[in-house]
């Protein structure tokens, strides 16, 4: 079976770049090119949701030249992308705080939102700014907010509620999550819509993440028994 939700956490590009002897900065350029072809695919063989993790709030943390080349990527990569995209019928929706990207950033990927919103095919999430805890966070303070508006009341709050809340509000949950490069850890992504995630360590850097790869991981998850707390019969 094919997951209906993917989540990437398109990681190792630094380590890509030393590997190569090449700058940090080519790095990400390289992973870009790898992401083109995984959305195409996905796009293709008809995921109806793609999450790629592209920048943390804990990226804020880095060099300012590395965070600044990787503000001009995301520049790039939306003005180059969005026609493909839209022809594809690509749906796009940021996740994330844009209000803390830089303003020419956070008018471009708007934009691509706005462009695409008729869109009817996959639903490509871009996490840019993003950080789980942060949006659960935020949707707690919202919340919170319209109770105290009246607006809704406290036994109102159950599942379906709350997701409407978070950035992926009205999304399925993710079925498979995919972290390239062997790290082992979730680094604050989707924390809440990954609860019965299946879980997959590719040991490829994310430059180096093909389509075949990627093949073989969604063979992979094909394979696995979900039980979602239940007992296979
Ligand atoms: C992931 O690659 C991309 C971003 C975080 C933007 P890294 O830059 O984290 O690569 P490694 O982990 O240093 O190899
Ligand atoms: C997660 O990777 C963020 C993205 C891929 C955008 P990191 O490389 O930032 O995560 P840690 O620091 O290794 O946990
Ligand atoms: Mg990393």
């Amino acid at each position: 079976m094919l997951p209906r939700h993917v989540a990437i956490i398109m990681d190792g590009n630094g380590r890509w770049a030393k590997k190569n002897a090449l700058s940090v900065a080519f790095g990400h350029r390289k992973g870009v090119e790898a992401l083109r072809e995984i959305i195409r695919y996905s796009s293709d063989i008809g995921i109806e949701v793609l999450s790629l993790f592209a920048f943390s709030t804990e990226n804020w943390n880095r060099s300012k030249q590395e965070v600044n080349a990787l503000m001009q990527l995301i520049l790039e990569y939306f003005n180059s992308e969005i026609d493909e995209l839209n022809e594809n019928n690509v749906r796009i929706r940021i996740l994330g705080d844009i209000f803390g990207l830089p303003q020419n950033q956070r008018e471009t990927v708007q934009a691509s939102m706005d462009t695409t919103a008729d869109n009817t095919g996959m639903q490509l999430n871009i996490a840019l700014n993003y950080g789980g805890k942060d949006e659960i966070l935020g949707a707690v303070k919202t919340i919170s907010k319209h109770v105290l508006e009246n607006k809704i009341s406290v036994d109102d709050i159950d599942e379906t509620m709350f997701e409407k809340y978070l950035y992926t509000a009205g999304q399925p949950s993710v079925d498979l999550l995919i972290r390239t490069s062997g790290e082992m850890r979730i680094s604050n992504f989707m924390l809440y819509q990954c609860a019965y995630a299946e879980m997959l360590f590719p040991k490829t850097l994310w430059p180096d993440y093909t389509v075949e790869d990627y093949k073989g991981d969604l063979q992979a998850f094909s394979k696995r028994e979900r039980r979602f707390g239940g007992r296979k019969s």
